[in-house]
């Protein structure tokens, strides 16, 4: 990381998610008013405390343009299949339904035996290299969710792979070669999800049984949110992760006294999310004339929310109809990963930069310190 004392402010919200230093840019967002228009970026604005919930909350600020469901890439594909039923990516009863689903079958896991599980799984995979690190952050949460999903531990490391591969349709920054493996992956991953089911194999107590027996609300939709439960999961909970651990870095008193009391784990990490979050941003979409105090926005616009200039506040998992229904296993998921690696991680000289993103803050650790 170059010192922060001379590093150049972003230019915009995108730029700050990977910039090294953003927080400040973020106050001055805060700042400013709740609701602006950005004309070098042809959008609006959300920020602050006010501007992100109040765009959230809003029934006509939608996740999707009116008139795209599915973005013209991906139309006619295996991943726009996906994207097109997934709860994040719809309103109204094709959001609302399955989401209740979700959420109460996410609600019902045990925290108390996943963070056993995982601390058993981190336990076995102890990363001893900065390349290491940067596979275990994202593999570590997709084999918790597959195992909690019930697929057997000789599956992981495929649909690990696979989930990588598909996010990769849902980032603006992909390339052909990356849009093609995205729907090679979103295959696979249907496929498994769908032999897991045809073989009458969910694991009597597993995630999919409970979502199972919901399966006529979750409708048309199932496949594709079991999908979404593995992509859900992976960028941020990496972004969670690989920013803790760049906190232990940049706070060298922190680990000793975690080692000393590791009750404080939770609180450390619901401390990260919220003061170097691993999603900056997310987007919405006038559905028709919106106003927020005083500011009209037209119908068809799009609000970059910028949820990181509201770190005053928690917003780190969103917020609202379409609130993160995964923040306590992420955060379970976290714990006991670093609980697992400590001895590790103190022992280690990383340095790192951001992988390219949008939204998504996510270390990439390279061996050695800052110049
Ligand atoms: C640190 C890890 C995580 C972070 C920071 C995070 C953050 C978020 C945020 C900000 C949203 C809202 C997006 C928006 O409103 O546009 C969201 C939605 C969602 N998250 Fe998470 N998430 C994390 C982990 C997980 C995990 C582990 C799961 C699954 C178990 C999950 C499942 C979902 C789902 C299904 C939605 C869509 C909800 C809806 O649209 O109704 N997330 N997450």
């Amino acid at each position: 990381m170059p010192p922060t004392d001379f590093v150049i402010e972003p230019a915009d919200p995108f730029l700050a998610v990977t910039h090294a230093a953003p927080y400040d840019y973020y106050r001055r967002l805060a700042d400013g008013p709740p609701l602006r228009f950005e004309a070098s970026l042809d959008c609006w604005l959300a920020t602050g405390a006010a501007g992100v919930q109040a765009v959230l909350a809003h029934p006509a600020c939608r996740v999707r343009p009116p008139d795209l469901a599915v973005p013209h890439n991906l139309a006619g594909t295996p991943c726009g299949a996906i994207f097109a039923e997934l709860v994040r990516m719809n309103e109204g009863e094709r959001h609302a339904v399955p989401k209740q689903v979700l959420a109460r079958a996410l609600g019902q896991v045990d925290l108390g035996r996943l963070q056993e599980q995982v601390a058993r799984l981190a336990g076995d995979r102890v990363p001893v290299s900065a390349d290491q690190l940067n596979d275990a952050i994202f593999q570590l949460p997709l084999f918790a969710m597959a195992d909690l999903l019930g697929f057997a531990p000789a599956q992981w490391p495929a649909l690990a792979a696979w989930t990588r591969a598909f996010v990769a349709c849902l980032s603006p920054l992909s390339n052909a070669g990356q849009l093609a493996g995205a729907q090679v992956a979103a295959d696979a991953l249907l496929e498994g999800f769908a032999a897991l089911l045809r073989e009458g194999n969910a694991r009597p107590g597993s995630l999919l049984a409970s979502i199972v027996t919901e399966a006529d609300a979750m409708g048309s939709g199932l496949l594709a949110n079991l999908v979404g439960l593995l992509s859900q999961t992976c960028d941020a909970t990496a972004g969670l992760l690989g920013n803790a651990i760049a906190a232990l870095r940049a706070q060298p008193d922190l680990l000793p006294s975690l080692r000393a009391a590791p009750q404080r784990w939770p609180a450390m990490l619901r401390e990260v999310s919220q003061r170097d979050p691993a999603i900056h941003n997310t987007r919405r979409y006038t559905a028709q004339d919106v106003e927020f105090d005083g500011v009209r926005v037209p119908a068809g616009q799009m609000i970059v929310v910028v949820l990181a200039s509201a770190c005053d506040a928690q917003f780190g998992f969103g917020h609202g109809r379409h609130g993160c229904p995964g923040q306590s296993i992420a955060l379970t998921i976290a714990t006991a990963c670093l609980q697992a690696w400590t001895d590790a991680l103190e022992g280690m000289l990383l340095r790192w930069e951001y992988l390219p993103s949008l939204n998504a803050r996510i270390p990439v650790f390279m061996e050695g310190t800052s110049a």
